[in-house]
C-alpha cells in the first residue's frame, strides 16, 4: 500500500491525476466477455493474470480495433502487401518468391511462413548474439536477400510490413520461454527485466510503477493497462498513425522525463524480449488500435 501511495504522489507531482478505479468498474469486471484469455488457444499458459490493453480501451476504440475495414492500420498493410509482392529491388526477388503469400502456411519456396512470427519474436540471432525482433528480421531479408537498404524503423513501409507479418499470427498465443536460464534469450530477458524495474528519469519511476502497481487506475484521461506488447504495431489517435513498440517505449520514457534509447537499440530489444515473456499466452492482436 505504501508503495502505491508513493507512486500516486509521484504521478500527481507530474501533474497526472490518479483516480483509483473501484473494483466494480464496468470496464474491468472479471466476467467481461471481451476479456482476452491469457491462456490463448492452446490453454497452456502459466501466466493467467496477464491481460491486454484492449480490455481498458474505450468502446469506440475497440470497435475500430475489431473491424478490419475500420482499422486505420490496414492502408499501411496494403502498402506493404504491394512491396511484399514486388521484385523491384537489386536482388530482383520478392518476399513472396521466397516465403509465398503472407497467409501461406507452408512458407513458399523457403518453407518459412509468416504465420507464427508475430507470436514468437523476438528470437535469438546467433550471428549477433542478441535478440532480433520482427522489424530487424524484415530488414535482414531486405538487405541480405533483396540487396536493398533496410526500411527506416518508423517508416510507413516498415510499420506496414511489420503489421502485415504480425497480422498472420492474430489470435495465436504469444510464446516466450526466455525466463528459463537455458534459453538463449535469457540474458537479454534478465537485462530487460532489470530495465523494467529500474527507477529512472526526473520522476524516478520504473515501468512497474505504472503498469504493475497502478494497472487499472486512471491517469489523466487514460486507464493504465499492463503495458503489454501483443498489439504492435498499434494505431494511436494521439499519433494519428501506427507506431512501433519502440515508439511507445520512447513515449513512456519521455513521460517520466527519462533518457530515450534509439529505435532498435539493444536496450529496447532487451525490454521487448522481457515484455513478450510478461505477455506470454496473450493472443496476438496486431495491429491494434489505441487512444
Ligand atoms: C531469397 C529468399 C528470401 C527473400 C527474398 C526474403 N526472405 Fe525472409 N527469410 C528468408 C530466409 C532464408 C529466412 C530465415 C532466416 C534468415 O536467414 O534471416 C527468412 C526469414 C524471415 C522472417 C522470419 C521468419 C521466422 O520464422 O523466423 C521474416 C519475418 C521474413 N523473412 C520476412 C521477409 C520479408 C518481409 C521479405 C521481403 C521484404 C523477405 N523476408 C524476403 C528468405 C528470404
Ligand atoms: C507514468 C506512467 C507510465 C510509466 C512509468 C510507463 N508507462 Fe507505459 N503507458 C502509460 C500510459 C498512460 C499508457 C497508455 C494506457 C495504457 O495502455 O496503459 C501506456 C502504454 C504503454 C504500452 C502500450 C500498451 C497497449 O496495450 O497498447 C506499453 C507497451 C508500455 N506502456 C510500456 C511501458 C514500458 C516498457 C515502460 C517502462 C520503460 C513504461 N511503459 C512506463 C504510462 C506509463
Amino acid at each position: 500500500m505504501k508503495k502505491l501511495i508513493t507512486t500516486a504522489i509521484a504521478l500527481m507531482s507530474a501533474g497526472l491525476l490518479v483516480a483509483a478505479c473501484s473494483a466494480g468498474d464496468s470496464n474491468m469486471s472479471a466476467g467481461d466477455s471481451n476479456m482476452s484469455k491469457s491462456t490463448g488457444e492452446n490453454g497452456i499458459s502459466d501466466n493467467p493474470d496477464a491481460w491486454s490493453g484492449y480490455q481498458t480501451a474505450r468502446e469506440g476504440v475497440r470497435a475500430m480495433n475489431d473491424d478490419d475495414f475500420e482499422n486505420p492500420v490496414m492502408p499501411y498493410v496494403d502498402l506493404a502487401a504491394n512491396i511484399y509482392d514486388s521484385r523491384d529491388n537489386k536482388g530482383n526477388i520478392s518476399c513472396a518468391d521466397c516465403h509465398g503469400a503472407p497467409e501461406d502456411e507452408t512458407g513458399g519456396r523457403s518453407g518459412i511462413p509468416m504465420k507464427g512470427v508475430g507470436a514468437s519474436y523476438p528470437r535469438f540471432n546467433a550471428d549477433t548474439g542478441k535478440p532480433i525482433n520482427v522489424e530487424l528480421q524484415i530488414n535482414k531479408c531486405r538487405e541480405e536477400r533483396q540487396v536493398e537498404k533496410g526500411f527506416k524503423y518508423e517508416s510507413d513501409e516498415m510499420l506496414g510490413m511489420t503489421a502485415l507479418v504480425n497480422y498472420q499470427s492474430r489470435g495465436m498465443p504469444v510464446v516466450s520461454t526466455a525466463a528459463n536460464p537455458d534459453d538463449e534469450l535469457h540474458s537479454a530477458w534478465q537485462t530487460g527485466k532489470d530495465f523494467y524495474y529500474q527507477r529512472r528519469g526526473q520522476l524516478d519511476m520504473g515501468c512497474n510503477n505504472c503498469h504493475e502497481d497502478n494497472a487499472e487506475n486512471i491517469i489523466r484521461a487514460e486507464t493504465l493497462s499492463q503495458g503489454q506488447s501483443n498489439g504492435f504495431p498499434t494505431y494511436r489517435f494521439k499519433w494519428q498513425k501506427p507506431g512501433s513498440l519502440h515508439r511507445r517505449f520512447r513515449g513512456c520514457n519521455k513521460n517520466i522525463r527519462a533518457a530515450n534509447f534509439n529505435y532498435g537499440s539493444d536496450e529496447y530489444l532487451n525490454l521487448e524480449t522481457y515484455l513478450a515473456w510478461r505477455g506470454r499466452g496473450l493472443p496476438v492482436e496486431a495491429p491494434a488500435v489505441r487512444k
